[in-house]
């Protein structure tokens, strides 16, 4: 089959939370590329806006809905606004994610509980909305977990951020298994180092220098090194993958560091 043809999005409908930046917003704009019409949810309205225009300016379908991942009210108004505008979504990325530093011996449980609550608890809270309405509307469908290399190997500073992401591996497996057989699917991408807001000011400089170093493709990585792993995993082109992790971070886990 034709590239174009196995890795088409038309007449899907696709919703990603955190839209308004980084990956998310770039997931969202090659989504739409490739046919998806799509629902960005974040916090921060005014650049959903700027978006959902950057998308329709370029031809294709988007629609903003502001809401914190861990508001479950505000979740079911982004489904049902999804479903009333474009249809039942049969495609969730769910991306939104915070990061922090800091030892586990000085972290404040206030702070634990705000990197579980985005990163691991309203992944499990959109992944099984999206599930039960695909469920209910009889549609398969594709879920894309955003998890990190930091949910595979651990650094020191990051120990609620790595446990968030390990379990959101672990919750991709579980939840594939329990829906293989109904037609939806449910993968993660574990990136390495993408420069983004997240760790834009983390990576610069020699800290930053020292740790380029150490990725033995040599370079950060872009927003754009995850377009054909998201594509993959959504489309007809991975129809047999499902609880996988794809890892993406120019090599950095394989190699040896002592
Ligand atoms: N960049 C990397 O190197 C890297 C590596 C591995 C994994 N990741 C993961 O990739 C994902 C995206 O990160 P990024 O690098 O693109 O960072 P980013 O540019 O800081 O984007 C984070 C996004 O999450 C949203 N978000 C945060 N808290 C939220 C909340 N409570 N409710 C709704 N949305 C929320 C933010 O939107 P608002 O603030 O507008 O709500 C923003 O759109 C995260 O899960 C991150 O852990 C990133």
């Amino acid at each position: 089959m034709a590239a174009a043809q196995i890795f088409d999005l038309s007449g899907k409908v696709a919703l990603v939370t955190g839209a308004s930046s980084g990956l998310g917003a770039r997931f969202a704009e090659v989504l739409a590329e490739n046919g998806a019409a799509v629902v960005l949810v974040a916090r921060r309205a005014d650049r959903l806006a700027a978006l959902q225009t950057r998308i329709e300016k370029a031809g294709g379908r988007a629609a903003a809905v502001e809401a914190d991942v861990r508001d479950r009210a505000a979740m079911q108004r982004a489904f049902d606004a999804a479903e009333k505008t474009f249809g039942t979504v049969t495609i969730l990325v769910n991306n939104a994610g915070v990061a922090h530093s800091g030892r586990a011996v000085e972290l404040s449980e206030e702070e634990w509980r705000r990197v579980m609550s985005i990163n691991l608890d309203a992944v499990f809270y959109w992944a099984q909305e999206a599930a039960r309405r695909m469920l209910a509307a009889g549609k398969g469908g594709a879920i894309v977990n955003i998890a990190s290399v930091l949910g595979l190997n651990v650094d020191k500073g990051v120990a609620a951020y790595a446990t968030a992401k390990a379990g959101v591996i672990q919750f991709t497996k579980a939840l594939s298994l329990e829906l293989a057989f109904k037609g939806i699917r449910v993968n993660a991408i574990a990136p390495g180092w993408i420069v983004t807001d997240i760790n834009r000011d983390y990576l610069a400089g020699e800290r930053g220098a020292a740790m380029k170093r150490q990725i033995p493709i040599g370079r950060f990585g872009e927003e754009s090194d995850l377009d054909g792993p998201l594509l993959l995993l959504v489309s007809d082109a991975g129809r047999y993958m499902t609880g996988a992790t794809i890892v993406v971070d120019g090599g950095q886990l394989v190699a040896l560091r002592v």
